[in-house]
């Protein structure tokens, strides 16, 4: 049975830097605050106008060119997004007629934070049971134009940024190289601790000009409750993982955990008793970019520490859902 070999990943992020001083023009903020309490200095918003499929073409056509693929060369399309450019349909159709590619599927993934981690799972089964051999798997957001960046909405606006990855995949016989497990979960109890209630199918009609007024258009965030599940979360999926392939955290040369908060990064880090050269974050940058983050961390992750074929590499993510999963794989 073949394994999924990452062929390359490309990724983009709109030029527009947003620093935490410029934040404390909108609310009332502190770059002190943000930096302490979740690590990330700026982040990236798009002008008016471009949606996540936008990042999403950007990120791909880096990767076709890193892979030395054409658009055609791509035989499935797995799209993760919690901010697709319209309610239906999802942004992998959108994606597939930029690129295209007409009679290719697109799969439209809505897992959030670990949204990145379920596509690769389906692509995964798809390349192991031979239905496609490859297999354009993208995490794009564009957060900025959904973001109460009121006082009120604080908690949530500095943490999320915009960006995209895109990974392509394709099967490979090597032994030494490829996905070797995924796992996925989740938890629905906790769904309305990290969410968007508005506009939605419950409610008639589903865009309420109430729902604008008291804000919830805007995503709201236990926060702490989210903290304290992601760092117990994080690190028994990548044991899990550890464990399916019959390895140990020593064996790790690389974690890329999901960029949703440095302490969260941190504490899974002591957590699996993890060094420094081991793990790798670049939220300082970008903020949290939900499902963008692990393949734009992975790739910055991979260069930086000159990641080389047969390199053990694991992937973490938690979020709203709650989800969480884990991948583990031979570079
Ligand atoms: O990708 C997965 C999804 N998200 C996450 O994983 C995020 C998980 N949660 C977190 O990262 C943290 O809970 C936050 C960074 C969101 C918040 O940090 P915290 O240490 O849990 O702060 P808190 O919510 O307990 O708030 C502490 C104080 C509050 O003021 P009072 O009540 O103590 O007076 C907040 O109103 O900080 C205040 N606060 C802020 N102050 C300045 C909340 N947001 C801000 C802000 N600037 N942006």
């Amino acid at each position: 049975m073949p394994r999924t070999a990452i062929a390359a990943i490309g990724t983009f992020v709109p030029e527009r830097v947003v620093t935490n001083a410029d934040l404390t023009r909108l609310m009332e903020t502190s770059d002190e605050w943000i930096t302490q309490r979740t690590g990330i200095q700026e982040r990236r918003w798009v002008e008016p106008g471009v949606g996540a499929a936008d990042l999403a073409e950007a990120a791909t056509r880096q990767a076709l060119d890193r892979a030395g693929w054409r658009p055609g060369d791509i035989e499935a399309i797995v799209f993760a997004s919690l901010s697709p450019d319209h309610m239906f349909p999802g942004d992998g159709c959108f994606l597939n007629a930029r690129l295209g590619l007409p009679g290719v599927p697109a799969l439209d993934v809505r897992n959030q934070c670990s949204g990145f981690l379920y596509g690769l799972s389906v692509a995964d089964a798809w390349i192991r049971t031979g239905t496609y051999r490859r297999v354009l798997l993208v995490g794009a957001e564009v957060h900025s134009t959904g973001l109460d960046v009121s006082t009120r909405g604080r908690d949530v606006a500095v943490i999320f940024g915009d960006g995209a990855g895109a990974a392509l995949l394709e099967a490979t016989d090597d032994p030494d190289r490829g996905v070797l497990a995924v796992r996925l979960h989740a938890d629905g109890r906790h769904a309305r601790d990290l969410w968007t209630d508005a506009p939605g199918s419950v409610y008639s009609p589903r865009s309420r000009v109430e729902d604008i007024a008291s804000g919830a258009t805007y995503p709201h965030m236990e926060g702490q409750k989210v903290f304290k599940h992601a760092i117990v979360r994080m690190p028994e999926v990548v044991r899990e993982v550890l464990a399916a392939a019959g390895h140990g955290t020593a064996d790790l040369k690389l974690l890329v955990p999901h960029q949703a908060n440095l302490r969260i990064a941190e504490a899974v880090q002591r957590s699996l008793e993890l060094r420094d050269d081991q793990v790798f974050n670049n939220i300082q940058r970008y903020g949290n970019t939900t499902a963008a983050s692990i393949p734009l961390c992975l790739a910055e992750g991979a260069e930086a520490r000159g990641l080389r074929r047969g390199d053990l590499v694991a992937l973490a993510a938690f979020g709203a859902g709650f989800t969480w999963a884990g991948a583990l794989l031979r570079w």
